[in-house]
């Protein structure tokens, strides 16, 4: 099995290049010297290149925040082989609050492919709007994955890495029970098996995003069944981040 992966999430929460290299210097330096997860870092786009260039370490790997799939008359664009040539290996693609600007799940097929063809690893967001009684939002997710993913083929999916993000719980106080968080990670993997290979559907990584803070960390660490974190919010927190890394250490 891969290691946990912990991608942080930048957002547009910082203002300028200055605070971007303070906030990315202190990370660094919070973070354990021994560490049993793999660290990602996604600046907002014009921070990449000048983060990554400035950086001669190895135990942070750079993230695109998005990446468009197609050079050409796109104003404000910016492609995947953009993101890849200012230093990004990662890519998160769909996230919630893309998807409420209207990105379909289509787009997000599209953007998923050109990841994959720039060769880097697109961090897939799925993740219900709501939760209700009857079970109706797993149909929701069902469709997303089904949809996110159509352009990959059979033999890719172990190239790529799922964020189930439920969308109620980004900014909110509070993540769900892990328990709950564990039962939906279940039911990922099984649409996945139904489409890809079986073996591939249990070892792709899947992440949760939403609400994770130090408070509930151990509790999602040992209970949730995820394989690392999407995190926003405590990504700009650097002591927070850290901890939240060294919870995978065992
Ligand atoms: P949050 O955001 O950690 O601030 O809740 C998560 C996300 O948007 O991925």
């Amino acid at each position: 099995m891969s290691k946990p992966l912990i991608i942080g999430n930048w957002k547009a929460y910082v203002s300028s290049l200055k605070e971007a290299k303070k906030l990315f210097k202190d990370v660094e330096k919070e973070l354990p010297r021994v560490m049993d997860a793999d660290v990602v870092v996604a600046p907002p786009h014009p921070f990449l290149y000048p983060l990554k260039t400035s950086y001669s370490g190895k135990r942070i790997a750079f993230g695109a925040q998005d990446a468009f799939f197609e050079q050409g008359a796109h104003t404000g664009e910016v492609t995947a082989g953009m993101v890849k040539d200012s230093g990004a290996r990662f890519v998160i693609v769909g996230h919630a609050e893309r998807r409420a600007q209207g990105e379909t799940d289509l787009q997000v097929a599209k953007k998923v492919g050109a990841v994959l063809d720039a060769k880097m690893t697109p961090i897939v967001c799925i993740g219900e709007q709501s939760r209700d009684r009857e079970g109706h939002y797993l149909k929701e997710l069902e469709t997303s994955i089904q949809e996110s993913l159509s352009l990959v083929e059979a033999s890719s999916l172990k190239k790529i890495v799922l964020a189930y993000e439920p969308v109620w719980a980004i900014g909110a106080p509070l993540p769900p029970p892990a328990r709950s968080i564990r039962e939906t990670i279940i039911f990922i993997r099984k649409t996945l098996a139904l489409r890809f290979d079986r073996d591939d559907a249990l070892r792709v990584r899947i992440l949760y995003g939403g609400a994770v803070s130090e408070e509930v960390v151990e509790e999602l660490v040992s209970g949730s069944g995820a394989n690392g974190f999407l995190l926003g919010r405590a990504s700009i927190d650097p002591k927070m981040f850290a901890d939240i890394v060294r919870a995978w250490n065992r």
